[in-house]
């Protein structure tokens, strides 16, 4: 089977990847500067598929260093692109940072896949594209709208790159995929987020605030023109989410169908409001979870969801796991880090 290089596969839907991977038979070797991850990941990932992966840290902004790599590890077919900084607040204030990161990483592999003969590229992109979308769901030809972080920018910027160094008829493919709201963690509870400091993100703090880590969860409005009055996003389970990348890089390595870029989004196609989603949690975990309703966050959409089905139908892709499902195998992981 192909080996693939994933960067940033110590990361949350890396890790996540990397075991979907190995269970269909890829070999894979893992690239991650630990800048949001930590070694560790390695062990749960080996516990869960019995296989310890390649781990090389390193930071694709290096491209020596990703030079090296490829050359060490020769025939490298395909590349999963995670490596980035994601954090929208965080992206505000240290706008350069991520700007170096995301598109000098981006531009490294790039760079080097021609030389070594990499067939093709599958990069993390995100629904922040879409701004606020005008038509729901959002199919993949919805607009791009003015990107509203540096964050966001990135990922804007990352796929005009890509799209015109395809246009320039290299080598290699491509695969977009635009990730919805990604939550939840591997059912054995061995891999899943590990946020950084207080999280921004809605399940990582309700998980936290359901096992008394804070005291309470702010919902970020209720007088929004939704049924209940709080936000509507789509929800996608990290392990259907990590499958997606084993059928995009097989399509991309091994279907001449495969045009040279491609773009899918990826969702469930049903939303969810946040009071929803806190009351589901209550309802599967039995554990109260304290809330208040607060201002609205500055920069949040109303609501958004994706159109799935040209995943559904060209990657034979579906996301199938259930919300339910989903914030149990978030709180199985909550444990599991509280108790460690
Ligand atoms: P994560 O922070 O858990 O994983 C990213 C990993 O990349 C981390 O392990 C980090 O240490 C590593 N990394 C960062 N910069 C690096 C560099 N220069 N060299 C090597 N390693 C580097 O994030 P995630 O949630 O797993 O996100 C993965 C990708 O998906 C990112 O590109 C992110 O922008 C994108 N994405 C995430 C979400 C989400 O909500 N989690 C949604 C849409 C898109
Ligand atoms: C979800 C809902 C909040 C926290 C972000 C990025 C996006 C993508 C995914 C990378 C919203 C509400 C949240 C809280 C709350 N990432 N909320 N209380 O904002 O949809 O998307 O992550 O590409 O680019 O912007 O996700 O989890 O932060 O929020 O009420 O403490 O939960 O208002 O409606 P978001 P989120």
């Amino acid at each position: 089977m192909s080996k693939i290089l994933v960067t940033g596969g110590t990361g949350y839907i890396g890790s996540h990847t990397v075991v979907e991977l190995l269970e269909s038979g890829y070999e894979t070797v893992v690239v991650d500067n630990l800048s949001n991850s930590t070694a560790g990941v390695i062990n749960g990932i080996e516990g869960i598929t019995g296989i310890r992966p390649v781990f090389v840290k390193a930071d694709c902004t290096d491209k020596n260093a990703i030079h090296k790599i490829l050359k060490t590890e020769r025939n490298v077919m395909g590349i999963i692109h995670f490596a980035a900084s994601k954090s929208v607040g965080e992206s505000l204030s240290k706008p350069l940072t991520y700007y170096r990161n995301n598109i000098d990483s981006l531009l490294t592999l790039l760079e080097l896949m021609p030389e070594f003969n990499v067939k093709g590229l599958v990069f993390s992109s995100s629904c922040t594209v879409y701004g606020r979308p005008d038509l729901m769901p959002v199919g993949e030809d919805a607009p791009v709208k003015k990107a509203e972080s540096p964050y966001g920018n990135t990922k804007q910027i990352g796929e005009e790159i890509i799209r015109d160094a395809i246009g320039s008829d290299v080598s290699y493919k491509s695969i977009i995929l635009r990730y919805f709201n990604p939550i939840g963690a591997h059912p054995s509870a061995k891999i899943g987020e590990l946020p950084n400091g207080v999280p921004q993100n809605l399940v990582p703090f309700l998980t936290q605030t359901a096992a008394g880590i804070h005291k309470e969860l702010r919902v970020f409005g209720d007088d929004y023109s939704t049924p209940d009055g709080s936000c509507i996003r789509d929800y996608i389970n990290v392990v259907d989410l990590a499958k997606a990348h084993v059928t995009a890089i097989g399509r991309m390595l091994e279907n001449s169908d495969c045009k040279p870029l491609e773009y899918y989004n990826l969702g469930t196609g049903k939303g969810f409001s946040v009071l929803e989603l806190i009351h589901t949690f209550e309802n599967v975990t039995g554990v109260k979870v304290p809330y208040k309703i607060a201002g609205r966050r500055v920069g949040d959409i109303e609501q958004i969801w994706a159109d799935p089905r040209r995943a559904n139908e060209i990657l034979g892709w579906k996301a199938v796991e259930t919300l339910e499902n989903t914030l149990r195998s978030a709180w199985k992981w909550q444990q599991a880090i509280s108790n460690l």
